[in-house]
């Protein structure tokens, strides 16, 4: 596991956006899980600022969201559709049909989860999975307790997740109960992974999931088991790790 340390948000989403568009441009049609929620989104600015700059094209770019909220309008301002069409997919030129993610408002969601897992299989699994971190460990919407080996499924919120993700809702009620994600073992399968995370909140977890015991508690200290894993911190987060 390699870690870096930026002094702050814009230059470690500088970085991650280096390392992204390196490997866009050494394989182009290579195959990316997709974060959402706060710490990506100066990545999606850097990334559509190269793409817009005419300095990398996204055509043959194949993205895969890691997770979605379950019955929740795709029109809805904190829907995850909406989150990436926003801030990403209308900005920059990567095809509909190579975009993929899970649709929380089909009628089988087992199906749904089960075709996530066939259409990666398809273009031959994930080559990086950008992730950031929530504040109980999990990667994606894997909760503590997920088995390290679980792939694409549908995941009941933990309370505190609820809370965390309650912007853009009305109110608490208002947020999703459930959620489809990418199972670890998805995930973990990726070939790279970089994980973002920065601000003061995030520091205690970062040195649970960095340095503390591999657990099911702290889903994110599976990291420390995959081959390849950039930690992208900035000097918030980074100052907690020994
Ligand atoms: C959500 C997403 C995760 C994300 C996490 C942290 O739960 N499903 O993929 O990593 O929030 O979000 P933030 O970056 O806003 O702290």
């Amino acid at each position: 596991m390699k870690i870096l340390t930026f002094d702050n948000y814009q230059l470690m989403s500088a970085k991650a956006a280096d390392l992204v568009i390196a490997l866009i441009n050494e394989q182009p049609n290579c195959v990316v899980a997709l974060p959402t929620g706060q710490t990506p989104l100066a990545l999606y600015q850097e990334l559509t600022a190269e793409c817009q700059q005419g300095e990398t094209s996204f055509q043959q770019l194949i993205v895969f969201n890691l997770d979605n909220y379950v019955a929740l309008a795709k029109d809805h301002p904190a829907s995850y559709e909406r989150y990436m069409q926003e801030n990403f997919f209308s900005l920059v030129d990567v095809p509909k049909a190579n975009s993929y993610m899970p649709d929380g408002q089909a009628p089988d969601l087992d199906w749904v989860c089960d075709d996530y897992e066939r259409a990666l299989q398809e273009v031959g699994g994930l080559d990086l999975a950008i992730l950031g971190l929530g504040l109980n460990g999990h990667l994606a919407f894997n909760e503590p307790g997920t088995p390290v080996a679980s792939l694409t499924h549908v995941v009941d919120l933990s309370p505190s997740t609820r809370q965390a993700n309650a912007v853009g809702f009305k109110d608490i009620e208002e947020v999703p109960r459930q959620a489809i994600t990418m199972g670890l073992g998805t995930i973990l399968s990726a070939k790279q992974i970089i994980l973002l995370a920065s601000g003061d909140s995030k520091k205690d977890i970062v040195k649970q999931a960095l340095q503390g015991p591999i657990t099911p508690a702290v889903p994110a200290s599976y990291l420390q088991q995959h081959h390849n894993v950039i930690v992208i911190l900035d000097q918030a987060v980074a100052a907690e790790l020994s």
